[in-house]
């Protein structure tokens, strides 16, 4: 096909060698399949900012690292720099968080690169050699869906091990090789370790799951996976081969009075931490 504009700098830097196609239009990019020497790979091209939708807000810019707090006091403020800054962090994000996650052991495609708001990576691909299907349009026999769950909260559980959180996991944003799921679209994963939204967006990823696949097999419905494995990684104790049993224990035993107050505590400062921030943006 005619090379599409957003890809012309690739194609002259030579990191594209053919556009063959469109494979989808999202909400947040489009995606070609593209030829890189004897290769097939896939382009993704981000959309501009004010072309996308949700993932502006407050919540998954927070968990975001950047590199210096010039970077973040203009990124806060809205202005020209900022909004350069912030475009570019966030198509860096899903480089870095597919970098991190494949050499986590992470069932991700391959990236090569990022360059101009373009991110090439490996084309999943089915047995075929087609463009691997969204598991939202698989056809699922209850053994394969459960299947497919643990293989996922696996995925989950080696990610978080990594210290990523997805943000938006769902059977839109998985898709299905040969060898089973493959975990795709991060630019707005999360920083585990220093975003305050981190256990409520585990917790939404493994309920999405939960949720998908409990429509065939219901008794998925009832797990909570989510908050199990964020009681193991709160408490240090989340490894790759943790047994997960979908259960949390109810509170048993004598109530540990200590435990409460320092818990209070926590929440108080939690609190008048957000007020600070507040003011910070106002002022
Ligand atoms: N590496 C890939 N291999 C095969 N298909 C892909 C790949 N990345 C994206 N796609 C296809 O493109 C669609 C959109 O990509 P995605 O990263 O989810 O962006 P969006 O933000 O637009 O949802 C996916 O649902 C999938 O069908
Ligand atoms: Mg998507």
């Amino acid at each position: 096909m005619k090379t599409p504009k957003r890809l012309e700098p690739l194609v002259q830097e030579g990191l594209i060698d053919e556009v063959k196609r469109q494979l989808m239009s999202g909400k947040e990019a489009t995606v070609y399949v593209v030829r890189c020497g004897a290769e097939i790979r896939c382009a993704k091209v981000y959309k501009e900012a004010n072309q996308r939708s949700f993932h502006q807000a407050v919540a998954y810019q927070e968990g975001r690292r950047v590199k210096n707090s010039r970077q973040a006091r203009a990124m806060e403020k809205g202005s020209r720099y900022g909004r350069k800054m912030a475009e570019e962090v966030w198509q860096n994000a899903e480089v870095d968080a597919l970098h991190r996650l494949a050499a986590a052991g992470v069932r991700v495609p391959t990236p090569y690169q990022c360059f101009e708001g373009v991110l090439v990576m490996e084309l999943v691909t089915d047995a075929d050699g087609n463009a691997a299907p969204r598991l939202s349009s698989v056809p699922l026999t209850p053994e394969l869906a459960l299947a497919y769950h643990a293989a996922l909260l696996h995925q989950v559980v080696l990610m978080l091990c990594a210290g990523v959180i997805h943000g938006d996991l769902s059977e839109y944003n998985i898709l299905v090789d040969a060898q089973g799921p493959v975990i795709i679209d991060l630019p707005q994963a999360i920083d585990a370790a220093s975003s305050s939204v981190a256990s409520s967006m585990l917790e939404r990823d493994v309920t999405n799951l939960a949720t998908f696949f409990g429509t065939i097999v219901p008794a998925l419905l009832e797990s909570q996976y989510g908050k199990e494995i964020w009681g193991l990684y709160e408490a240090g104790l989340l490894t790759p081969e943790s047994p997960l049993t979908g259960k949390v224990a109810a509170p048993t035993g004598a109530v540990d009075v200590d435990a409460v107050i320092r818990e209070i505590a926590l929440a108080r400062e939690e609190a008048e931490e957000i007020e600070r921030h507040k003011a910070d943006m106002a002022s």
